[in-house]
């Protein structure tokens, strides 16, 4: 299918999330806060489902990763060694008449994209947030709200080296949120000032790099297309030179073919030893590595894997989003990868008498030991399996006339509609069969040492 037959717009995206609770506007009641957003209890099960997806695949199942938590609040001359006091700022300029601000590097004409006026000459203008710490303020307590996660890791290289006992290649993996006052915020949750990271600095011998960087692209790429997306309308660009940020000596970006166009999910950057060396620099701490079996000490090089969770959110959603005919019926159904579905099944008792409902709710208390699970018994079946289709749910149990006689239940699949009878004590581990995903058997092949 090319991308014109695809069912799914931005617009239908955006409502279905608002209709059944994925993702509201921030503060709405008050009008909204432009470019932020809350997820609602949907939203944060798809979004928990897919950072402990990550988390497991990056850290738990390797033994050359481990995780860290950073604070949000840094010291300032962190941001002066990484480069970002003095260089992290996007050109705008400000439109005359109207007053609205662009990025300059966005636009295609010298005049107003919006009312053709004339525009000023372009400033720099810094994207990060500043705020105060303690009760003055002034210069002496400026503080940052993190740009990107990045940061916490290099400036703990040395703790986690001591205290892990890790040695070279090793990364270290960091979920968690960063702030930058965008220009142009927009399209949703993918260009937002609050998101989330989901950061990875592994960190190689010299010489060494070019072959980590070329694992994890590849490792990366796989990745999205284990939880589910379309090979076709996944990419990996490699970035020109003119492109590079500041740090880089290399980067490829991993991009989705969103129905605005193709657009970054993810950056795998080869670092260099840029950030150890700037942080080694201005604290007066030694940074570097030394390898206990080549009686070498080198400055570590990083590769960097670093994802958003917003974009690759919003690119499993959009990716998932379908509309067929489903008994007779026109139905949305978000095709998700079961793992990531914020609810892996629904219950329902075909009446609502003949002791069906007692039954279910039953049926409901076991399975929700190891489920997420969804009870409903309002409105006919049809109907119940359509709600439960349009927000991905991929399993539903349902309790009829025969239950009552043999305790067996039939099991629907959302994407084949297929219903099966099976016995109520074979549903816990019928379901674990059908949830477990490939393991991390299919990695990318390369890098290791
Ligand atoms: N530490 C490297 C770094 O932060 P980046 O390319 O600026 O690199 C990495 O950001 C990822 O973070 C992006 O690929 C994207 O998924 C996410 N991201 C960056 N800015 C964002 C924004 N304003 N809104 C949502 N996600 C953003």
């Amino acid at each position: 299918m090319d991308s014109s037959e695809r069912p799914v717009t931005m617009e239908k995206v955006t409502s279905l999330c608002k209709r059944r609770g994925f993702v509201y506007q921030s503060s709405e009641i008050y009008g909204g806060l432009a470019s932020c957003w809350d997820y609602g209890p949907l939203g944060i099960a798809l979004k928990r489902n897919i950072t402990e997806a990550w988390w497991r695949d990056s850290i738990v199942t390797r033994d050359d990763m481990v995780g860290l938590d950073t604070a949000i609040l840094m010291h300032p001359r962190v941001w002066e060694a990484s480069g970002h006091v003095e260089g992290f700022s996007d050109p705008l300029v400000d439109c005359k008449s109207c007053k609205q601000r662009f990025r300059a590097d966005q636009l295609t004409s010298e005049r107003c994209p919006e009312c053709g006026g004339e525009l000023t000459e372009a400033r720099q203008f810094n994207l990060m947030f500043r705020t105060f710490m303690g009760p003055v303020e002034d210069t002496a307590s400026t503080v940052y709200l993190r740009p990107e996660t990045a940061q916490g890791i290099f400036v703990n290289f040395e703790n986690v080296l001591h205290s892990s006992r890790q040695k070279i290649p090793f990364g270290i993996g960091q979920i968690g949120k960063s702030f930058r006052n965008e220009i142009t915020p927009g399209n949703f949750l993918f260009r937002t000032r609050e998101f989330e990271q989901m950061e990875i600095e592994f960190f190689v011998k010299p010489g060494e790099d070019e072959k980590w960087h070329a694992y994890w692209k590849a490792e990366r790429f796989a990745w999205y297309q284990r939880y589910g997306i379309r090979p076709e309308r996944l990419r990996l660009r490699e970035h020109t030179r003119d492109e590079l940020a500041h740090y880089a000596k290399g980067c490829a970006d991993i991009e989705y073919e969103f129905p605005f166009g193709w657009s970054e999910l993810e950056g795998i950057a080869n670092r260099g030893d840029f950030d150890l060396r700037r942080h080694a620099e201005t604290s007066g701490k030694d940074l570097s590595y030394f390898d206990e079996e080549t009686r070498e000490r080198f400055i570590p090089y990083v590769i960097e894997p670093s994802a958003g969770v917003g974009r690759p959110l919003l690119a499993f959603l959009v990716d998932a989003y379908d509309e067929d005919v489903a008994e007779g019926e026109e139905r949305v159904v978000l095709r998700l990868d079961p793992r990531l579905a914020p609810i892996k099944v629904a219950i329902f008792p075909l009446l609502r008498k003949a002791g069906q409902p007692e039954k279910a709710l039953a049926i409901r208390d076991v399975l929700r030991q190891d489920f997420t699970v969804a009870y409903d018994q309002a409105g006919s079946i049809g109907r119940r399996y359509r709600r439960q289709d349009e927000i991905g749910t991929p399993f539903g149990v349902t309790v009829d006339h025969q239950t009552m006689h043999d305790d067996t239940v039939t099991l629907r699949d959302r994407d084949s509609m297929q219903q099966v009878r099976l016995p109520i004590e074979r549903l816990v581990a019928e379901l674990q069969g059908r949830l477990k995903g490939p393991l991390a058997g299919d990695r990318a092949a390369g890098g290791g040492s």
